[in-house]
């Protein structure tokens, strides 16, 4: 199985790291070698977290797309139309994809993912949401038959990473962004972050799957970590708690056609939360269902090797499908989850 690779960043560089540590381990299980075939970059020279060969080494997109030996793109670039570009010809070269691309998909995830079914190939991208935790298969497969009501949660790991430093350790935003980005939590442009946009974006792709309809970024409102003085901590502080940024989604069971409610803001969260326990770079995120009830769930939610092992988790997966010629289920995408919700009570 040949992979491209699109970029060789803070993930991209993890991916190679793990696939070069465990590639042959992974390669017996799946019953042939995994091998990355070419890996675009901008900067052939570049000095990089992980060694890689320069032979695999390209700055022309179509050395990726249009080789026929590579069956799966994994593309790990970052936001802009070049990435999506690069996805769409990839999935038209019929070629299955992993992303870990919130910024794309949380405006394109339908486009994506009938392009895909169109050429009976896979989008995958756990990665996109919440790093290292694996919520997106969790929601699309092992909870797929509950009525999902609410989900509340931290899903941006340099905010939190930021407001966990400013809290406890009394740096400065800039330092401890700076920090954040030195330890590859931040994307390249951090605005992102720090304005809640990255995390509207998780939010939408999470409230899309959980509630089986289409919620586009535009729809979250949005607040970010720029507005929190230190007095809004001291307040937090006095009160018993600490400011966290948080998404949250929600709909109505006894109104299915009212809008999915979307939002992202700082909030005080009272010290006794499990919420208010999630520190640095760590995401957590409550999900809520008629039947199951309240869920959490936690772990690094950003950085290079957590990432990437959400990567290698939907690589695996995409190969395995190619193989067995057959296709992620696309139950939640075609919106099934509504069909019978005349009978909910
Ligand atoms: P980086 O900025 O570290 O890496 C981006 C890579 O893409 C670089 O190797 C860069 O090449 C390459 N690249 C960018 N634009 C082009 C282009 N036009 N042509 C060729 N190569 C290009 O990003 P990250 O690794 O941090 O993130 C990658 C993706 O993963 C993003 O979508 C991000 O949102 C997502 N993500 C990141 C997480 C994290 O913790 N960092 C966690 C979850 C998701 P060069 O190296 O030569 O400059
Ligand atoms: N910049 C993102 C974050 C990376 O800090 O959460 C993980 O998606």
């Amino acid at each position: 199985m040949k992979i491209g690779l699109l970029g060789c960043g803070t993930v991209g560089s993890a991916l190679v790291q793990l696939l070069d540590a465990d590639g042959d381990r992974l390669g017996s299980l799946l019953g042939e070698p995994l091998e990355l075939g070419r890996i675009l970059v901008r900067d052939l020279h570049k000095v990089r977290a992980h060694e890689v060969p320069m032979k695999l080494l390209t700055t022309e997109l179509a050395e990726v797309i249009e080789d026929p030996e590579i069956e799966l793109v994994v593309e790990l670039l970052g936001p802009g139309e070049f990435a999506l570009s690069a996805i769409e010809s990839a999935l038209a070269s019929h070629k299955s994809v992993v992303t870990a691309n919130k910024e794309i998909l949380s405006t394109h995830f339908r486009e994506l993912e009938s392009a895909a079914a169109k050429v009976n190939r896979d989008i995958f991208f756990e990665a996109a949401v919440a790093g290292g935790i694996p919520l997106i298969r969790a929601l699309r497969v092992s909870l797929f038959g509950e009525r999902l009501t609410r989900i509340v949660g931290i899903v941006n790991g340099t905010t939190n990473y930021i407001l966990t430093q400013m809290q406890e350790e009394h740096v400065s935003l800039e330092t401890a962004l700076g920090d954040a980005q030195r330890l590859g939590y931040a994307e390249a442009d951090p605005h992102g972050d720090l304005s809640g946009r990255d995390a509207a974006s998780k939010l939408a792709i999470i409230a899309s799957i959980a509630f089986g309809s289409h919620v586009d970024v535009a729809d979250v409102q949005v607040d970010g970590i720029w507005g929190v003085t230190p007095a809004d901590f001291d307040f937090a502080r006095r009160s018993g708690g600490v400011i966290k940024l948080l998404a949250q989604a929600e709909r109505s069971l006894d109104s299915p056609d009212a809008p999915v409610r979307v939002e992202v803001f700082p909030a005080i969260v009272m010290s006794d939360h499990p919420l208010a326990s999630v520190r640095g770079s760590f995401n957590a995120v409550f999900v809520e269902g008629s039947a199951v009830g309240q869920l959490m769930f936690s772990g690094p939610g950003a950085g290079g090797l957590p990432t990437a092992s959400a990567v290698l988790a939907d690589i695996i997966d995409a190969v395995t499908n190619l193989r067995n010629a057959t296709r992620a289920p696309m139950r939640v995408a075609q919106g099934t989850r509504f069909v019978d919700d005349s009978s909910i009570e």
